[in-house]
């Protein structure tokens, strides 16, 4: 047991409260950001004349390496402190003796925590932001290339109109799109700095905390100390973006695994991407697809976990906050992970393109046109609606298409069927001529298309970062301007 207090206990603490209470289980993986912390710290301390510039150097000096030390992994976070802050601070003191113990002034926990997790999660925000651009960009390679791969539009998965593949994943670009507005909506609402707002009420040392803050990109300090060690609205905010994430994903992948059946055939997941059956030697199952969807609870879980330990906790820091660690680095793993093997699933998928249309034809889709087409002959829509119903019917008995049968047969349901009927409700027709915003026709899609391009290249010279190296080396070059 190694704990950083115990002045004002006359007994040792019980094992088994002792392992309950500890977290450096798994608050361990914040050990950058409690370094970045401590350094940005310090060195505010030093300007303040609180620590001298020595002692600020030395500090600095045996906090980078344990930094290095960690990553070269010639040290290993060792579990019997009490959390991740505990054991820098007693390797720290190790290493450089007394002045380690000046680390902590003006400074608690509860805002040491505060600010770890918000730089862990601002850091899981840039991570899931750029995944789902790589996402973004295969979906929309796809749609370049599927104009007029025509495919049956559903609803209540009952065939519906004709579309094409283009507009069905472009559904999907809209839907990760909005994904990422969100990340990049929550990083500028959460990057401020709780760092300085103490245990709850602040220092009575003179902190400087715009300093603090801008040495680790921060817009600014949070406004009030008792909200800057409570809140984990940011998280929260997150892990609802990351819910919807997974929503998203989910749906796409309960297409893929319906579209991947035998019973449809439209698409087939690469050997790659598939697994077999220990029993069955036919088999080549959609897993990936089932576990992004099955995931997606979890992620909800996590998500529901983190409301309901807040729901109740008075003002300010309560120690059922330390809860907030599992469930979010659960859902930022497995969200990420779920991208990214989503991403290479998709970008390995072949298309049936043949059974696509095939499918389209067979199914009636093109019922809504033969309406349409009345409707220009001069036949109120409701009507055509009843005329079409009974040409279908007829069709259903005969186990064939509209468009396969003689104009004899048309003109038998109503005499306001032509010869060009056929080009009417071909499936080129049907798709070519939906040509409003957003509609599946080649001309209105290339027009969407185009603005996609221009949204994943000009957002490359947005102020949001793309990548987190990116980020990090801002960070560095951050000096005296305020970047961000
Ligand atoms: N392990 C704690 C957490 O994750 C760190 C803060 C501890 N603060 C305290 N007053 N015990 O929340």
């Amino acid at each position: 047991m190694a704990q950083l207090w115990g002045g004002r206990f006359t007994k040792e603490t019980d094992k088994q409260v002792y392992d309950f209470n500890a977290s450096i289980g798994f608050d361990k993986r914040l050990i950058r950001q409690d370094i970045e912390g401590s350094v940005a710290h310090v060195i505010m301390l030093a300007r303040q004349g609180i620590l001298t510039e020595n002692e600020m150097q030395e500090i600095v000096g045996g906090l980078d390496s344990i930094r290095r030390d960690v990553e070269d992994g010639k040290l290993s976070v060792d579990e019997k402190y009490e959390d991740i802050h505990s054991f820098v601070e007693a390797v720290l003191t190790e290493r450089i003796g007394n002045t380690g113990k000046k680390l902590h002034t003006g400074r608690s926990r509860n805002d040491q925590v505060a600010l770890d997790m918000r730089l862990y999660t601002r850091l899981q925000v840039l991570l899931v932001d750029a995944l789902l651009k790589e996402l973004l960009k295969v979906i929309l390679n796809t749609m370049e290339g599927n104009l007029d791969t025509y495919m049956p539009g559903f609803t209540h998965l009952q065939k519906a109109q004709p579309t094409t593949l283009a507009h069905h994943y472009g559904a999907y670009f809209e839907m990760f799109k909005r994904d990422r507005l969100r990340m990049k909506d929550i990083f500028k609402r959460m990057n401020y700095c709780p760092l300085g707002a103490g245990a709850l009420a602040g220092t009575t040392y003179p902190l400087d905390r715009e300093i603090t803050a801008k040495l680790m990109g921060f817009y600014g300090p949070t406004l009030n100390s008792m909200d800057s060690v409570s809140d984990r609205d940011y998280l929260i905010e997150f892990l609802a973006a990351l819910s919807m994430v997974m929503m998203h994903l989910s749906r796409f992948s309960e297409e893929i695994i319906i579209w991947n059946s035998n019973e449809y055939r439209f698409v087939e997941i690469d050997d790659a991407y598939s697994t077999g059956s220990s029993i069955m030697p036919q088999k080549k199952n959609p897993d990936i697809a089932e576990l992004v969807r099955g995931k997606t609870g979890r992620v909800y879980g996590d998500l529901i976990s983190l409301l309901t330990a807040m729901k109740g906790l008075p003002l300010a820091y309560n120690k059922d906050m330390q809860e907030d660690k599992e469930a979010a680095f659960d859902a930022f793993d497995t969200v990420k992970d779920c991208i990214a093997l989503f991403t290479g699933m998709l970008d390995t998928m072949k298309f049936n393109r043949e059974r696509m249309a095939e499918s389209a034809m067979m199914g009636f889709t093109n019922a809504t046109d033969a309406a349409d087409y009345l409707v220009n002959k001069g036949v109120p829509f409701r009507d055509a609606h009843g005329i079409i119903g009974r040409l279908v019917l007829y069709c259903i008995e005969k186990n064939t298409a509209i468009d396969a049968l003689s104009l004899d047969e048309l003109k038998g349901i109503s005499d306001k069927f032509e010869e060009d009927i056929y080009d009417a409700v071909s499936l080129k027709t049907c798709v070519e001529k939906r040509l409003t915003v957003g509609a599946p026709g080649p001309e209105a899609m290339r027009k969407v298309i185009a603005l996609h391009r221009e949204y994943l290249e000009q957002e490359e010279e947005d102020w949001f970062p793309d990548t987190a190296e990116e980020y990090e080396i801002h960070c560095e070059v951050v000096e005296d301007e305020k970047i961000f």
